[in-house]
């Protein structure tokens, strides 16, 4: 049984820099055991420096599948697109031969799109690494407390690997993968930074409820390894 792994920088540019370390030593150990690798990762503000960083660091790439933890449903050009940022970010550089599996597709509403979606997330192997940010609410993925659809992304019963969810505290309806799906990893990691997000996950982790705090249902399980990686 393992636990939350602390892993805490002086820096964010520490962080960044052992982090790109850590995830391409993770993905290159998968390519050489079984000749491909898989990656999740999160949008918002907090990873870009650690996506430059990973993307100059050398793999054979072309054997990597990279897909996000959630989308916004917005137009994959908007500022506020998760796969924009990705596109600007991660996919440059040795990266850019990764391919890239989207979450937003044409339809117009993202409920529309669950059930395509959830057979494309399907046919993706076990997740390598999947790196998770958190917002000071507790959201992780688009795992929003404030959304009704949370009971139904949390549920370890449901075979469904993504969920539309609707937040009333942020901006834009998402396409989320859900707890199952994003538990189906030989790793997590939680990316934040800041003292007040990591009272927020201290507080998640002395409160146990996930329904309040959805990073707790990531953060305190034990079938997969997980790790902080954290700085001020
Ligand atoms: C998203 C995310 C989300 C994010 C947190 C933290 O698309 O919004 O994937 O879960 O990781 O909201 O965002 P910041 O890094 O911007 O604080």
């Amino acid at each position: 049984m393992s636990e939350l792994k602390y892993c805490n920088f002086a820096s964010r540019d520490e962080l960044d820099s052992a982090l790109a370390a850590d995830v391409a030593a993770q993905l290159n150990a998968a390519i050489a055991r079984r000749g491909e690798a898989s990656l999740v990762v999160s949008g918002g503000s907090t990873p870009l420096k650690f996506f430059a960083r990973l993307s100059v660091q050398p793999l054979p790439w072309e054997k990597v599948v990279i897909t996000l933890a959630d989308e916004r449903w917005v137009a994959p050009d908007h500022a506020d697109s998760n796969e924009r940022l990705l596109r600007e970010h991660l996919l440059v550089n040795a990266a850019q031969a990764a391919r890239f599996v989207p979450l937003k597709t044409a339809e117009s509403r993202a409920e529309q799109a669950e059930t395509a979606l959830a057979e494309v997330l399907a046919s993706l192997p076990e997740f390598d690494v999947v790196i998770l940010g958190m917002g000071a609410d507790g959201h992780t993925a688009s795992l929003f407390p404030c959304a009704e659809q949370l009971e139904r992304g949390l549920d370890l019963e449901s075979t469904a690997a993504c969920i539309a969810v609707q937040p009333t505290t942020a901006a834009h309806q998402r396409m989320s993968l859900t707890l199952p799906r994003l538990l189906q990893s030989r790793r997590l990691i939680v990316h934040i930074t800041g003292a007040e997000k990591k009272a927020v996950l201290d507080k998640a982790l002395r409160e146990k409820d996930e329904r309040k705090w959805p990073i707790y249902a990531i953060a305190a399980q034990r079938d997969v390894p997980v790790s902080l990686y954290w700085s001020e």
